[in-house]
C-alpha cells in the first residue's frame, strides 16, 4: 500500500504497468549513494570475480560480476597524458567465459582496445592494457570515459551482470574555468536491472554457445531475437544503488551522468524545474556552457553538468527521468525516479564558470564530400529469423567493413532506415558532429562525442581524423542486445 502524502511525493513518478496501463511507484529513497573507490596509479590491477554487492535496500545482497569487488568497479582518475596500464584478471566463476574491457571513448591501440574477439582474457588470465591518455602528441583533455565488457554475442549479458566502471581524465588546470572538486565532482552510473524476489539479477538472456566463427548473415531465433530483443529492468540504479539519496550543500555540483544501461533512454530532469548548466560531454568541455531543462542520454552517452542547488535549503530534489511529449526528440525515454538530493546549508563555493569554456579542438576544416555511409538497419525474414544490419550485413569481424587512413580525416555520414531508435558509437577517435539531419547540430552536441542519438530516419553527419594508430576497430549501436545480434561493423585504420 503507499501513501499519496508520503513526504516524498515529488519522487512518485509512474512506469508502464504489466498491463499497458500506467500504475504509480512509490519510490522511498531509503539508502544513501555510493561512490565508488578511486584508484589513480599508473599501475592498476582489477580482478574480475564474483562479489556480492548491496544494491537494494531491503533484504539479500546480489549476487554480481565485478571489476575488483565493487558495481560499478573502481573509478579511475588520471591527468590526461600520463600513461595509465591497466592489468584486468579474470577470476569469473565457471561458465563466465573470456572476457575483453573496453575503455570507451579513450584513444589506444587496437591491440588495447578490448575487441569483441581478439586478445580475449580467457578463466584464469589477465591482460594489461596500455592507455598513453594522449591524441597525436598532445595529453587527452579531460574526459569521462567508462570501461565495460565487450566479449562478442555476450556483451549485453556480461554488463547486465555487473562489468562496469568508469573512468576521468582530469582537467588539465586553468584559470579562468573552475569547475566543483572533490566531493562536489560525483560520477553518476545511472543503469537499471530486474531482481528476483530474492534480491538476484533475472537473467533475460538465452544463453547460447559463444559464436564467435560462424557469422556472416547470422540470424537470432527464440525469445529475444530482433527486433523484441529489448534489455530493460525494472529498477533504475545509481552507483549500483536502487534510488539512493545525497546530503548535499546549497551550492554547486558537477554531476558527470553516464546512462550504462542495456537499452533505455533517460531524459533526465530536476524535481522543482531546477536546469541543468551542461558543460561538457563525456569528450571533454562544450565550447560554451548551455542552460538545459532536461539532458537526454542513451546507452553509453554522457554529460557533463553543473547543478546549482543555492536556494534550496531544506528541500529534496529528485532526479528524475521524463519523456519528452510526444513526437519529439526523447519520448521513448523511461519515466522514473532515479534519486533524490536533500538540500542543506550554503557552503563555501570556490568554483568559477564563464559562459566560454577552453573547450578541446575540434576536426578543421571538414572535408566536403562524405567518404563512408552507414546505415543501420533491420534484415531477415519470419521464416529465417532477423537480424540488426549495418549496410545490410550482421558483424563479422573477420570482414573488413571500410578502411581509413592514418593521418587523414574522414567524413562519415549515418543513417538509420529502421523504425526504431539507435545509438552509434565509434571506437577509436573522438569526433565532430558536422550535421545533423542537414542542418548544424544542436548547441551540446557541438563538442567532440563518440555516441550519436539516430532516430527512425535521421542522418547525422560525423568527421575526425585518424590519428597514432593503425588496425581494426569497431562501430556499433550501443544499444547492447543490437550489438549482440548483428548491428556492428569493423573499420580498418591503415597506412
Ligand atoms: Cu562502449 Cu564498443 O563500446
Ligand atoms: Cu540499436
Amino acid at each position: 500500500f503507499f501513501c499519496k502524502f508520503h513526504p516524498n511525493m515529488r519522487g512518485m513518478l509512474t512506469v508502464e504497468g504489466v498491463a499497458g496501463g500506467v500504475e504509480p511507484v512509490d519510490t522511498r529513497f531509503e539508502q544513501p549513494l555510493v561512490v565508488p573507490p578511486t584508484r589513480t596509479g599508473a599501475d592498476i590491477r582489477l580482478v574480475m570475480k564474483r562479489a556480492e554487492v548491496r544494491m537494494l535496500p531491503h533484504g539479500r545482497r546480489t549476487s554480481m560480476w565485478t571489476y575488483d569487488g565493487s558495481y560499478p568497479g573502481p573509478t579511475i582518475r588520471r591527468r590526461g597524458g600520463r600513461g595509465t596500464e591497466v592489468t584486468v584478471v579474470n577470476r569469473l566463476p565457471r561458465g563466465a567465459g573470456s572476457m575483453s574491457t573496453h575503455l570507451h571513448g579513450d584513444h589506444h591501440a587496437s591491440a588495447d582496445d578490448g575487441q569483441p574477439t581478439t586478445h580475449l582474457i580467457a578463466r584464469g588470465s589477465e591482460r594489461t592494457y596500455d592507455y598513453p591518455l594522449v591524441v597525436d602528441g598532445r595529453p587527452e583533455p579531460g574526459s569521462f570515459f567508462w570501461y565495460h565488457d565487450h566479449r562478442m554475442d555476450r556483451t549485453a549479458r556480461n554488463n547486465w551482470r555487473g562489468l562496469q566502471g568508469m573512468f576521468i581524465v582530469t582537467d588539465p588546470p586553468s584559470r579562468d574555468v573552475r569547475l566543483p572538486t572533490g566531493r562536489r565532482d560525483l560520477p553518476l552510473m545511472v543503469s537499471e536491472r530486474s531482481f528476483t524476489s530474492d534480491n538476484q539479477l533475472t537473467n533475460p538472456f538465452a544463453d547460447g554457445p559463444e559464436m564467435v566463427g560462424h557469422h556472416g548473415q547470422m540470424a537470432w531465433t527464440g525469445p529475444h531475437a530482433p527486433p523484441d530483443d529489448a534489455t530493460v529492468g525494472d529498477k533504475v540504479l545509481v552507483n549500483g544503488r536502487y534510488a539512493p539519496y545525497l546530503d548535499v550543500s546549497a551550492t554547486r555540483y558537477r554531476l558527470r551522468l553516464l546512462n550504462s544501461s542495456p537499452f533505455s533512454s533517460y531524459n533526465f530532469t530536476l524535481s522543482d524545474g531546477r536546469p541543468f548548466l551542461q558543460v561538457g560531454t563525456g569528450s571533454g568541455l562544450l565550447p560554451k556552457a548551455v542552460v538545459r531543462s532536461s539532458v537526454l542520454l542513451g546507452p553509453a552517452q554522457r554529460a557533463d553538468v553543473v547543478v546549482d542547488f543555492s536556494g534550496a535549503t531544506g528541500q529534496r530534489l529528485v532526479l528524475a527521468s521524463e519523456p519528452a511529449p510526444s513526437g519529439t526528440s526523447g519520448d521513448d525515454a523511461r519515466e522514473t525516479p532515479v534519486m533524490e538530493f536533500r538540500v542543506g546549508e550554503p557552503a563555501r563555493d570556490a568554483s568559477r564558470l564563464p559562459s566560454r569554456l577552453p573547450s578541446p579542438k575540434l576536426v578543421s576544416p571538414v572535408p566536403a564530400k562524405v567518404s563512408k555511409t552507414w546505415t543501420f538497419g533491420l534484415e531477415g525474414s519470419s521464416h529465417h529469423g532477423s537480424f540488426w544490419s549495418i549496410n545490410g550485413r550482421a558483424f563479422d569481424p573477420a570482414r573488413v567493413d571500410h578502411r581509413a587512413r592514418l593521418d587523414t580525416v574522414e567524413r562519415w555520414r549515418f543513417r538509420n532506415t529502421s523504425d526504431v531508435t539507435h545509438y552509434v558509437h565509434i571506437h577509436a577517435e573522438q569526433w565532430r558532429t558536422v550535421l545533423r539531419n542537414g542542418e548544424r547540430p544542436p548547441p551540446w552536441e557541438r563538442g567532440l562525442e563518440d555516441t550519436w542519438r539516430l532516430e527512425p530516419g535521421e542522418e547525422v553527419e560525423v568527421a575526425a581524423r585518424f590519428t597514432d594508430y593503425t588496425g581494426p576497430f569497431m562501430i556499433h549501436c550501443h544499444m547492447l542486445d543490437h550489438e549482440d545480434h548483428g548491428m556492428m561493423a569493423r573499420f580498418d585504420v591503415v597506412r
